[in-house]
């Protein structure tokens, strides 16, 4: 396999959620988040699994840490539990907390592993949830604000690089219209509530980082997907040009542009929330990077029963393990492997919102893995990470301001709704154990590294 080369000062990074990685869900005064309350119920995990425990990485930092200094990696994007340093959402700071964290942050900064932190990756502070329904209510972006201050004071002296949100369209989307992430709501009117909201949330957030550490860099993580109609049928090429503002336009253009994209805009009329006239000239501050989360592409087509948009998407596969479809392979997740997808968003990017600088946040791949003799040989994975880092590379080459990569994700952990049935990770988790085995995928990683002019 050939590998790709990058820029000399390139970060190469993993990424990770709290949520899915910490465990400790109750401990040293965390409070609930709407993720431990959505993986207590019955039926909402399709393996019936909870993160109680996860990789339990907030009694162990170090075996991680000394894992990642291993592979060769100078940089590591991982988010703060909300709940964990403001257990109510607002108010009284949790001191352990917040000492969990900047723990973290010291003994990365001691193998010179750059902190990229993420604020908010879904795990809402329950009671935030319960008292004012999360990003549904306007107040919660001054919550976040208020929050994003706290960390900032604590670790601002050594993080340089902060993402505010992850991927605001998933939160919305799953959380708010089709109800399979927490908390498990089904509502047109929230999810448009809940974007606002989060962008405007955002967009106070960066403005408070700012303020209190003025060297610092502020960006947004959006995940963006191509969308193709499934035919060449005028009402196809219609519904993917509204699939793709409804996926991608929406965030891109309110955070670079300040406004939300037409048609989508208007179609959506009567679920518009309340924008007032100050809203788009705060989420359109300006970013210093933009994360970019990029996985595959979607094929859209024209669904007359779908109200407002009209479209649907029909991009993953229900199998339940990698496969191969119209020669195309597949991931354990469904997803299709479309590494072009990552050139043309890149290219896009560049051409439609000024060439700012990019990182990407999160790209990576399920696939079966199976330990044999203390090895896990995951060539499907190594060739998926050298044909989108190849993209990546090709992007660089054709001028788009892309300063580093962060792998999905660092080791095996829990994939939201479907538990721990996804393994993601450049290293194998026994949970049963916890014990750790680096892949080939992660080998090949740590070679690629080495490599680089
Ligand atoms: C992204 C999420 C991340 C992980 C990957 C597979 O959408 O941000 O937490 O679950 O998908």
């Amino acid at each position: 396999m050939t590998c790709p080369q990058f820029p000399a000062g390139f970060l190469f990074g993993t990424a990770t959620a709290a949520f899915q990685i910490e465990g400790g869900w109750n401990e040293d005064g965390k409070g609930p988040s709407t993720w431990d309350t959505f993986t207590h119920q019955r039926g909402k995990i399709r393996t019936g699994d909870t993160a109680e425990v996860a990789c339990d990485t907030y009694h162990d930092l170090q075996t991680d840490i000394d894992l990642m200094a291993d592979l060769g990696l100078n940089a590591y994007r991982f988010s703060i539990a909300w709940p964990r340093v403001l257990p109510s959402g607002k108010g009284s700071v949790n001191a352990k907390g917040l000492d969990y964290y900047d723990r973290l942050v010291d003994d990365l900064c001691a193998k010179n592993i750059a902190p990229f932190v993420t604020l908010f990756h879904w795990d809402m502070p329950q009671a935030l949830q319960d008292d004012i329904g999360g990003f549904a209510r306007r107040e919660c972006a001054d919550h976040f604000a208020d929050y994003a201050e706290v960390v900032a004071k604590r670790l601002g002296d050594r993080v340089k690089n902060w993402i505010t949100l992850n991927e605001p369209w998933e939160h919305a989307c799953f959380g708010f219209l089709l109800g399979n992430h927490a908390p498990g709501q089904r509502n047109p009117w929230t999810y448009f509530r809940v974007a606002h909201h989060q962008l405007l949330g955002h967009g106070l957030a960066l403005e408070r980082i700012r303020s209190i550490s003025p060297d610092v860099r502020v960006g947004v993580t959006l995940s963006v997907s191509p969308i193709f109609p499934k035919t060449a049928r005028p009402r196809d090429r219609r519904a993917a040009l509204i699939g793709d503002q409804f996926f991608n336009g929406f965030y891109l253009d309110a955070v670079f542009k300040g406004a939300y994209p037409d048609p989508l805009w208007s179609r959506a009329r009567l679920l518009r929330p309340k924008v007032r006239p100050e809203d788009m000239r705060i989420i359109s501050r300006p970013i210093d990077f933009l994360g970019l989360n990029y996985y595959s592409r979607e094929f859209a087509r024209y669904a007359w029963y779908v109200p407002f948009v009209q479209f649907w998407v029909d991009g993953k596969t229900t199998a339940d393990h990698e496969t191969v479809i119209d020669g195309m392979p597949y991931t354990s997740s469904g997803r299709e492997v479309y590494p072009a997808g990552l050139f043309d968003c890149l290219l896009r990017i560049k051409r439609d919102y000024g060439n700012p600088i990019i990182y990407i946040t999160e790209n990576g791949a399920a696939f079966t893995d199976m330990v044999e003799n203390d090895r896990v040989h995951d060539p499907l994975r190594v060739s998926y990470l050298a044909r989108y880092l190849g993209e990546a590379a090709r992007a660089i080459r054709d001028g788009v301001n892309l300063q580093g990569y962060f792998i999905w994700t660092l080791m095996d952990n829990f994939e939201w709704q479907e538990g721990f049935s996804k393994r993601f990770g450049l290293v194998y988790v026994d949970f049963a154990t916890q014990r750790r085995i680096i892949k080939d995928s992660g080998y090949w990683v740590r070679d690629m590294i080495r490599s680089q002019g």
